[in-house]
């Protein structure tokens, strides 16, 4: 296991925002939020043991230390949250049992969704079918005192937008007003692809650059501004950068300095390039609007 110790901590104000180069299983359990509980939101991207080449991060482990290394960075960051805090996992097929185990029979933490990331252009492949979707999965500590902030993520139902279905537009307390609804549990759509190419978000020396608007969902639905949100892989600064733009704090930990560095210039020097301009709230609706009458179309636009 590796033992490297806090080396660099890389600092700005308003909103507080620090990268500790290292080992998460380290760092994060000497850190004084953690210790004393504090963190309201954690989002883990973690390495996937996929041979890609991080910098320093030897990613190909044995399976059983892989296993290992999961559970231990799973302990310190549930270890770190706060009573009411949440903790969402980006993670393929081949770890997401296990996580949902461990999360739930030896940590007793509550699932409050399994969502998936879905993107195109998966790797191609000819023996099985082409991957094209990350678990994203979310727990939190107490399902009765947790943060949720529905109205900041709501997106244009298909009712409203595809069907013109003017009871959508009169709903009652409790449903989305206006022609709006929650997210469902699959997210995809403009924007949602993995950053590649001359993609505008695209920062350099990260092939595993996470979209804005994945964080910016999370992080609106999960925290409030001036919470602290923890990312114990930050690699590219993805959770920074969206945290920072959404004036949240934030902790990241990074085993790779020169990868902590590059981070930190983007989250601090270029900052996002999509939160704020309602993406991570357009509607995903597949089909083409049925046609209807315009006064019907008028009466449900949203
Ligand atoms: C999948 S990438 C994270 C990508 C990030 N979500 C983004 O959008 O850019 C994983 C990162 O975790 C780092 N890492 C791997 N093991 C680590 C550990 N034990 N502690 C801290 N960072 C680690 C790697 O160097 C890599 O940069």
């Amino acid at each position: 296991m590796a033992t490297r110790t806090p080396k660099t901590t890389l600092k700005a104000d308003k909103p507080e925002t620090k990268i500790y180069v290292g080992d998460c299983r380290k760092i994060i359990p000497r850190l004084s939020p953690a210790k004393k509980q504090q963190v309201d939101l954690v989002f883990a991207d973690p390495p996937f043991n996929w041979n890609v080449k991080y910098d320093k991060w030897h990613d190909g482990m044995p399976r059983e230390d892989y296993l290992d290394f999961t559970k231990e960075w799973l302990d310190v960051c549930v270890d770190a949250l706060a009573p009411h805090g949440a903790i969402w996992v980006n993670i393929p097929d081949d770890t997401a049992a296990e996580i949902v185990m461990h999360l739930k029979h030896e940590r007793k933490l509550h699932m409050v969704n399994w969502c998936v990331w879905h993107f195109r252009f998966g790797q191609n492949r000819m023996g099985s079918f082409i991957m094209s979707k990350v678990h994203v999965l979310y727990f939190v500590k107490d399902p009765k005192n947790r943060i949720w902030n529905a109205d900041d993520i709501l997106e244009p139902s298909d009712r409203a937008t595809t069907y013109f279905d003017p009871r959508t537009m009169n709903k009652k307390e409790g449903h989305g007003p206006s022609g709006k609804r929650v997210p469902m549990d699959v997210w995809y759509g403009q924007y949602w692809g993995r950053i590649q190419g001359n993609n505008k978000e695209r920062w350099k020396r990260h092939e595993n650059q996470l979209p804005e608007v994945y964080l910016e969902r999370v992080i609106k639905a999960c925290s409030n501004e001036g919470d602290l949100v923890m990312d114990p892989f930050t690699g590219s600064g993805t959770t920074g950068v969206v945290a920072r733009a959404l004036d949240r704090r934030f902790i990241g930990t990074e085993y790779s300095e020169e990868n902590a560095k590059s981070a930190f210039e983007r989250i601090v020097e270029k900052g996002a390039v999509r939160v704020g301009q309602g993406h991570a709230n357009q509607s995903t609706a597949i089909f083409a609007p049925r046609s209807r009458s315009k006064a019907a179309q008028d009466a449900t636009r949203v």
